[in-house]
């Protein structure tokens, strides 16, 4: 059985090893009845010691994953039939697919007063009143549009202003090659639903969007990381893992990377087009942020180099537009898009009409100036941060510059305890995310994500002065 382990320092190894088969086995990929391998086998498999193996069936013996009977071994365990522990209803033991999601998306944040958490850009920026607008009107004037399903790929009117879109950014696409979807988080799903099962390979950035890595960890992939460097994914490394395990699918979210705000180089761009195109396998480029440079626009997408049909492109209005409006756009080559096309009519039968309607006017006529006044307003914002990390920052903080996006990601000292610090920061009214959930496996220590493009200018500067008190603080604490 094959297993990443990382060794000397950091998670000790029983936990590696019950955390990877617990995924395994919560995402289905290890299904109930199945055994697994013998202490002996396993630990001789894996290079460590019986002593290793057998804490980390202990461990999932505890947790219910397991059950183990002397002299017969270990199997998966049929969870929906095991009676629930003392307090916990039967729902909390319900079996389920998703086995990240618990640790991000129940966050709390009615007593959030700096939200730093979340990558989105503050209401005052978005175009509201014209999409506001522009729905009142269909609303009163063509009500009958609430009474159609629509087209499952979603309206031809709006397809073809994304399809100009996306020519004049570089790709050869018309409204054949577009589905609409909701949001880019939908693309993603769909394809994952549509072309990973259990066990295949996928490879991304490591940290990586913690939404893709639950998705595909949801459909019992193996997640493969690939560091990054300041030029992107680590094209040269994820070639080297490509020959011992073939890629199925390689997810990367190329510019202003959430979230560590790197951006591909054109020549790492070109490699993994090359790459994808010599092991047959699918791109999928996750482009949110690519409009929302500083100083010049990123390299041209993945896409646009793509004669050969290998990039499933995904197009998020939810930053520059509106994230409830759930507008994205999936752009690929039609043997792949005929069978997105599909799940998405299993999945919601198509987006809603009304607000596809309602966004066309604004992304056809009044984007490009809308973009260059969020560009202008999102680097000041990002100015106004580094200026105070520079201030207010406690020795050994370390964050990267990025050059578009809305982004911070933060290196903590090793005194740190990110998880405490969670904590004390939210119990004074302050967000951030928890760099943990964005590696698919054993995350390196102290890292922490802040967007700094969720409030009022001068109400994120208070609240980020705020947290690198409390973080000065929390490290002084620590010292003691
Ligand atoms: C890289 C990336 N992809 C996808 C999404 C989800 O976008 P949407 O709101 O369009 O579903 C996000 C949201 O933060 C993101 O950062």
């Amino acid at each position: 059985m094959h297993m990443e382990l990382r060794r000397g320092g950091g998670k000790p190894l029983p936990r590696q090893i019950s955390e990877t088969l617990a995924q395994r086995i919560t995402s289905g990929l290890l299904a109930p009845g199945t055994q697994l391998p013998s202490v002996r086998r396993l630990a001789a498999e894996l290079a460590v010691s019986q002593v290793t193996v057998s804490k980390a069936y202990e461990e999932l013996e505890k947790r219910g994953l397991l059950d183990c009977r002397q002299g017969k071994g270990c199997y998966v365990a049929n969870r929906q039939l095991r009676t629930p522990d003392e307090g916990k209803s039967w729902a909390d033991e319900y079996g389920d697919y998703l086995p990240r999601a618990q640790l991000w998306h129940n966050f709390d944040s009615s007593a959030v007063h700096y939200s730093f958490h979340v990558a989105a850009i503050h209401s005052s920026l978005l175009p509201l009143a014209p999409v506001g607008a522009a729905m009142a009107k269909l609303v009163q004037e063509q009500p009958e549009l609430m009474a159609e399903y629509g087209n499952f790929q979603g309206d031809l009117d709006l397809r073809e202003v994304m399809g100009r879109h996306l020519q004049v950014r570089g790709m050869q696409v018309t409204s054949r090659d577009i589905l609409i979807t909701s949001g880019a988080q939908q693309g993603i799903d769909l394809v994952a639903r549509t072309f990973i099962g259990p066990g295949d390979a996928v490879y991304m950035e490591a940290p990586g969007y913690t939404g893709a890595i639950d998705v595909f960890a949801g459909r019992g992939a193996e997640i493969i990381p690939v560091p990054v460097d300041e030029e992107g994914m680590r094209v040269d490394i994820l070639t080297r893992l490509c020959d011992r395990r073939p890629p199925k699918l390689i997810y990367t979210n190329p510019s202003f990377q959430n979230p560590s705000g790197v951006t591909m180089s054109m020549r790492k761009r070109q490699r993994l087009l090359e790459l994808a195109r010599s092991y047959r396998c699918l791109i999928v480029e996750d482009d949110p942020f690519s409009d929302l440079y500083f100083h010049k626009p990123p390299p041209p997408a993945i896409k646009s180099l793509d004669g050969s049909g290998h990039v499933v492109y995904l197009k998020s209005f939810s930053k520059v537009l509106a994230p409830g409006s759930r507008i994205a756009c999936v752009a690929a080559e039609s043997g792949i898009l005929s069978r997105l096309i599909a799940a998405k009519s299993s999945s919601d039968l198509g987006s809603p009409l009304l607000t596809q309607k309602a966004v066309l006017p604004f992304i056809r006529d009044e984007y490009e100036p809308h973009a260059r006044m969020l560009r202008s307003a999102l680097q000041r914002r990002r100015d106004k941060a580094i200026r105070l990390l520079r201030a207010y920052a406690p020795s050994g903080v370390t964050w990267n510059t990025p050059d578009g996006g809305l982004n911070l990601w933060l290196k903590l000292p090793p005194a740190a305890d990110v998880i405490r610090l969670h904590g004390e920061a939210e119990a004074s009214g302050i967000s951030f995310l928890h760099g943990e959930v964005c590696y698919a496996g054993e995350a390196p220590p102290g890292h922490i994500r802040i967007c700094y493009a969720q409030m009022w200018e001068d109400e994120m500067a208070e609240g980020l002065r705020l947290f690198l008190v409390l973080l000065a603080k929390h490290l002084r604490s620590a010292a003691e």
